[in-house]
């Protein structure tokens, strides 16, 4: 049987919605380190807050810094970035801002995280957290020691349908909890001629596809069915060799893709398969849960639909449904559009900034908070090790919230 608590229904209870907006005091200055892929989207989110949010405003894009020239001059036209700058470390310490905002390669994480934090600057940071267990405890400790508030973005807890998902484990209607499954494929590194990037390089990116996309089913199996005992993995590394854009040869060092099993602390038992080799599969995040009173199946490619099976209907209707998550009484809908307008996948990076800068605001309890951050890292580090050649792996000593 599950022996800890699935779901705080008291925190969701005790709010009147996902995020409740009080105006800010004062305005809220924002520095983003990093303006590729992430840095976009992370702008994207904030600017679109506005659309949600009469705190919306009062959020200042103060500062975008990148190393790369062109990449802060499209940011500034496309977002209205007010300045940019090339150094981290000056930009984060200007007194204008208030929220800086990690997306970068992880090898520089813990770094700007630990210096963010400790010039008093709430700090929310990309996901892998660190390159390490280490760094990633090392960040817990500055982010306990401070006042102000730290988050990473795992974005897809909150996909509507999976905080719907939450919610129907919590309410019973799965019953007991036998297998959570996850699938992330993606296909970019299938052909053996995709670029050298610091994505393959263990130095800049801590690992491979185990950390990228592993880490966030590894965070939506701990947000639905809870801890994770235990686990047995194996990685490979498909294509060894890749060329630099520059034509130079680079070898690559980190798993092209991984498999693991895991026992969660409740009894359940867990399989996840990550691959960014996934020949079709674009950005293909599946999760299937099964209990003893009921199923569940998510697609991040059809992300406003939920699968639910119940054992409550009579026997002669039994079957998956499918929900259709953008009724205003689905989590976070009632900000959007009317039922059917459905939404995508920008709008889970607006959900957890409109959340996380809430939570700043009110004082309320930040999810996903800095101890679950470092459990998944200590899930990463637990199944990397069980694939050095290893068996079964304890994942721990870690701290569960
Ligand atoms: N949550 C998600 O859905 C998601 C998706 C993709 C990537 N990520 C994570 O986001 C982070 C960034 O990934 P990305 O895909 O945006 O990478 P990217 O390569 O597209 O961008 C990295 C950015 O970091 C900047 N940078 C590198 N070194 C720097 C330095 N010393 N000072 C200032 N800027 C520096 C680069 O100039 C670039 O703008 C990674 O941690 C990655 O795992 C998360």
């Amino acid at each position: 049987m599950h022996s800890g608590p699935l779901y705080d229904k008291r925190k969701f209870a005790s709010r009147a919605s996902l995020f409740e907006f009080t105006k800010l005091a004062e305005n809220l200055g924002i520095c983003l380190i990093g303006a590729g892929f992430m840095g976009r989207a992370h702008s994207a989110a904030f600017r679109n807050i506005q659309a949600i949010s009469p705190f919306g405003r009062q959020i200042i894009l103060q500062s975008i810094v990148s190393r790369t020239e062109h990449e802060r001059a499209q940011l500034r036209e496309r977002y209205g970035w007010l300045s940019d700058s090339d150094d981290w470390r000056a930009a984060i310490r200007r007194p204008e801002i208030a929220l800086v905002d990690i997306a970068t390669p992880t090898d520089l994480h813990a770094e700007i995280a630990i210096a963010a934090l400790k010039a008093g600057k709430h700090v929310l940071c990309e996901k892998p957290l660190a390159m390490t267990v280490a760094e990633a405890k090392a960040i817990q400790a500055a982010a306990r020691k401070n006042a102000t508030r730290f988050a990473v973005a795992f974005n897809y807890r909150f996909v509507p349908a999976i905080q719907l998902a939450r919610q129907i484990i919590a309410e019973g209607r799965l019953g007991r909890l036998y297998h959570f499954r996850a699938r992330y494929l993606q296909d970019w590194l299938a052909a053996p001629e995709a670029p050298m990037s610091w994505r393959l390089d263990k130095e800049r990116a801590g690992s491979g596809v185990l950390g990228d996309l592993g880490a966030h089913v590894i965070d939506l199996a701990h947000f639905l069915v809870g801890p994770m005992a235990d686990v047995v993995g194996r990685t490979a590394t498909l294509v060894g060799e890749r060329k630099w854009p520059d034509g130079k040869a680079g070898t690559v060092t980190v798993d092209d893709a991984a498999s693991f099993l895991a026992r969660f602390a409740g009894g359940a038992l867990g399989s996840f398969e990550v691959s960014r080799m996934a020949t079709g599969s674009k950005n293909r995040n599946q999760i299937e849960i099964e209990g003893d009173r009921g199923a569940l199946r998510f697609d991040l490619e059809r992300l406003n639909e939920l699968e639910f099976y119940s054992t409550d209907d009579p026997p002669h209707l039994r079957g998956f449904r499918t929900i259709l998550v953008t009724e205003p009484e689905h989590p976070f809908l009632e900000h959007w559009w009317p039922p059917g307008h459905v939404l995508g996948w920008e709008h889970a990076h607006i959900h957890l900034i409109a959340s996380f800068l809430s939570d700043i605001v009110n004082g309320t309890a930040t999810a996903p908070t800095v101890e679950d951050v470092v459990t998944c890292q200590l899930v990463l580090e637990a199944v990397e090790q069980s694939a050095n050649g290893g068996g079964w792996v304890k994942v721990g000593p870690g701290e569960q919230s």
